[in-house]
């Protein structure tokens, strides 16, 4: 049988797309805030901050439902006229993403939390 991503991988995939180009859209509240706590000003929170954190830690939870799901389901088979670099590249892309959605939320509560 052809093996394929279960429907709950392919909408987590969308779903995460989605919250990461919300915290995109939404950085500059909590990037103004950081900077003026930096600076030892009182950083001011808004909706604006608390929507950035809230949607980081929404992604995180997603790949935390994620990633089981990534190693305990096979993968679709490579096509076979896919040259092996194809291949090697396509795997380092796939975990660095998922290393990444992990470090992101993770870095971004440390340095906004003071962890
Ligand atoms: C924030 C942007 C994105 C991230 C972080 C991301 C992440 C990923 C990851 C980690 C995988 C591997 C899936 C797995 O092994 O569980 C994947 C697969 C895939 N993504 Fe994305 N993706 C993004 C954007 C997109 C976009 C914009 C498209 C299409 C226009 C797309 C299409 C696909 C397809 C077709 C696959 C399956 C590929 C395969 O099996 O070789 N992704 N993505
Ligand atoms: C995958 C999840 C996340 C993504 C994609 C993301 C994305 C971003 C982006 C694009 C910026 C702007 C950086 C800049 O202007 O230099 C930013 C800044 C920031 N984010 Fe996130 N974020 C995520 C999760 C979080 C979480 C969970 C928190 C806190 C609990 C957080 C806290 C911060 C802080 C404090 C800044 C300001 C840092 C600075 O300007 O140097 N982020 N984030």
């Amino acid at each position: 049988m052809v093996k394929k991503y279960l429907p709950a991988q392919i909408l987590l995939h969308w779903l995460v797309l989605g919250f990461v180009a919300l915290q995109y859209l939404l950085h500059e509240p909590i990037s103004e805030s950081f900077e003026k706590r930096l600076e030892g000003a009182e950083g001011a929170t808004s909706g604006l901050v608390a929507l950035h954190i809230f949607g980081g830690t929404l992604i995180l939870v997603l790949m935390m439902v994620r990633l089981p799901l990534r190693l305990s389901n096979e993968l679709p088979a490579y096509p076979k006229e896919n040259a092996p670099l194809q291949k090697l590249l396509s795997q380092i892309v796939h975990w660095s993403f998922y290393g990444l959605l992990f470090l992101l939320p993770l870095t971004g509560a440390v340095a906004w939390f003071r962890l």
